[in-house]
């Protein structure tokens, strides 16, 4: 079985993980905390010992603090080839070496026919250059014998980071895709309303939503994407009477003629709330269109098409893809899903609703409403059902604001009651909600208009485009690249203003912050992206080449580190999907762009250099993993500058 490089750290969370169920046994939701680290006193680190003490001090533990839960970590470590030696630092942290024959192995794994292209190489040298070869053989970290210990260890990891960075530049970065214990995942996300404007939280659903499945699908998990639109409701008897109030010959709806939807939707609602009849006449509509009489219908589906192609334009300027199945699509399922909830004794009738009481919550989940119809909650146990027996998923996974938190952990309760998700600790089928705070203006308030509307998606994204455009303008491009650019400028600066953030806090909304080239922003990273692409062009070499014939060497501190972060890429990919958390995504990438810029390219001279070869490989590894990164948080990557 092939060794995942980036494995590590997981590798790691397996040993500790055995080691805290020795030293705390009661406590079995203790997770192992593992992180790299970039001291001189380990390559990883567990910092479970300060949170352990919290728990255990007090209760009569044989623990004095923090720093004897650490010794205790460490000496009930179970005996394992990973790691070299291990020691205890500051307030409990223990600090990992990496076993020199464990990377030994992985190298030696990774290596085999260029092995043994330098054992004949090395021969070969011998009969001809006799001394020399020596020298390479021991540059090479063979001297084992003869080089301190640690000397040797430091040329092994090297080797380690050398020939796996060297394999993902001839083999292409798939091969650092983490592997994830998931088959098929739905990703419902995006999923505004019809008839009404996407707003900017549906961007946040969007962006966020966009970012998670690309990373799964990365990850090599087959990921439904789904748009679960609001095209299902009450609110639809009101458009289409009103609609059939302006529009007596239905052929001539069209979207020029009905204009702004959102407008539309207003004025209909106006109608509605005014005028008793029309109440009236809407109501019925409801029922005609359950029903499903044509005229009903056709018009229905008029409005859903006008705004789905509002909503298109939208995701097409995004780049983002998605697969309608609105709250209609389950509709037809409720009456079963309903009946089997039913019969295994879960709903009941209170008020005349129907509802299901689940334990924790201070309300029962109402699943038919007194006038007998169904909503949101009966739509999405629907849906859940569908995704698990139709669809097989074994991930289901939702993007919305925090705000329906409440909803979705109890319909997720529902599930569980009816035997639909495991409640013995079984790992799949699994649901998540995804929550995500509130998008802020300047004044700290919700983000709006100066006339207090509601932000339209549009106008921000053309905002976005024509304020990136006035700062390129002056850096002399043709019309055309100056397009490309401002879009790829300005909504990748509007996406990452967005991912960059913990998902779950609220952010505030700046444009000038977004777009400034200096601090963690797109802008910044894009230019620092450009510019290494035009190191690599201004060598002159011939990049493709290079990959093919050239060595990377990791002598200088700051080509190691900067290989050692490179290498951690895939267990940054791996954190954010388990949890879900785009910034982590983020932050790496803006850590690596610092990493380049400030240890390795400040350091180490690249063109002109004798270790140019090496450096411009470096440079253009890190090149692809900044395209990748760019590429999974759905930003554009520009070349020049
Ligand atoms: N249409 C809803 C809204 O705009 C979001 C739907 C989320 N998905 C779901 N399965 N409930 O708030």
């Amino acid at each position: 079985e092939e060794e995942n490089v980036g494995n590590t750290k997981r590798q790691l969370a397996k040993l500790f993980e055995v080691s805290l169920r020795r030293i705390v046994p009661d406590e079995p939701d203790v997770e192992p905390v593992i992180a790299a680290c970039t001291g001189k006193f380990g390559d990883y680190q567990c910092n479970n010992a300060m949170g352990l003490w919290s728990k255990v001090k007090g209760k009569g533990s044989e623990f004095r603090g923090p720093p004897s839960v650490g010794q205790a970590i460490m000496k009930n470590l179970p005996g394992s080839e990973i790691i070299e030696s291990c020691s205890v630092a500051g307030p409990g942290f223990v600090n990992v070496v990496l076993s020199k024959k464990w990377l030994a192995k992985v190298s030696q794994y990774e290596t085999l026919p260029k092995y043994l292209y330098y054992i004949v190489f090395v021969i070969l040298n011998f009969l001809v250059f006799g001394s020399l070869a020596l020298k390479i053989t021991f540059d090479f970290g063979w001297g084992t014998s003869v080089s301190s210990w640690s000397n040797t260890l430091a040329c092994t990891r090297n080797a380690l980071t050398l020939w796996s960075i060297q394999k993902m530049l001839t083999d292409g970065i798939d091969k650092w895709a983490p592997q994830l214990p998931i088959k098929r995942a739905v990703v419902d996300f995006s999923s505004p309303n019809i008839a009404k404007e996407m707003h900017v939280g549906h961007l946040r659903s969007t962006i966020i939503g966009d970012t998670l499945a690309r990373i799964l699908e990365f990850s090599n998990v087959e990921v439904l994407r789904r748009n679960h639109v609001g095209d299902w409701g009450t609110q639809f008897g009101m458009l289409i009477e009103f609609l059939f109030e302006k529009f007596p010959n239905i052929e001539d709806v069209n979207e020029t003629a009905i204009g702004d939807l959102q407008a539309f939707y207003k004025s209909s609602k106006q109608r509605f709330d005014d005028d008793p009849a029309f109440k009236e006449r809407a109501q019925r509509a409801v029922v005609s269109l359950q029903g499903g009489e044509p005229r009903y219908r056709n018009a229905w589906l008029k409005i859903c098409e006008i705004s789905r192609k509002e909503f298109h334009k939208v995701y097409e300027r995004l780049g983002v893809h998605l697969e309608e199945k609105g709250e209609s699509f389950y509709n037809p399922y409720i009456p079963g899903v309903l009946k089997e909830l039913s019969d295994k004794g879960l709903i009941e009738d209170s008020q005349g609703a129907r509802v299901i009481f689940l334990e924790g919550f201070n309300i029962p989940l109402i699943v038919v409403k007194s006038d007998g119809g169904f909503n949101y909650a009966s739509t999405d146990l629907a849906a859940l059902w569908y995704r698990l027996n139709e669809e097989k998923a074994d991930w289901i996974i939702y993007v919305t604001d925090v705000g329906q938190q409440q909803h979705f952990n109890m319909f997720f309760e529902a599930a569980k009651r009816a035997g639909w998700l495991p409640t013995d600790g079984a790992l799949k089928p699994k649901v998540t909600h995804v929550g995500f705070g509130l998008v802020l203006g300047e004044d700290g308030k919700r983000f709006r208009t100066r006339s207090s509307e509601v932000v339209r998606l549009v106008d921000l994204l053309d905002e976005a485009k024509d304020r990136s455009k006035k700062v390129l303008v002056e850096r002399g491009w043709t019309e055309q690249e100056l397009n490309q650019i401002a879009e790829a400028v300005g909504y990748g600066a509007v996406k990452y203003a967005d991912l960059k953030n913990n998902r779950l806090t609220n952010y505030t909304f700046d444009f000038d912050q977004m777009l400034s080239d200096k601090g963690n922003t797109a802008v910044y990273l894009l230019y620092a992206h450009a510019r290494i692409c035009s190191i690599i062009r201004k060598s002159g070499k011939n990049i493709e080449e290079l990959k093919k014939t050239g060595e990377i060497v990791l002598d200088h501190d700051g080509e190691r580190e900067l290989g050692l972060h490179l290498l951690q890429f895939s267990e940054n990919v791996e954190e954010t999907c388990t949890n879900l958390l785009p910034n982590v995504l983020c932050e790496y990438l803006y850590n690596l762009s610092e990493v380049f810029t400030k240890k390795f390219y400040s350091n180490c001279q690249v063109v002109g250099s004798p270790e140019e070869t090496s450096r411009l490989l470096l440079c253009e590894a890190t090149a692809i993993v900044m395209r990748k990164c760019f590429n999974l948080l759905g930003i554009e990557p520009v070349y020049k500058i």
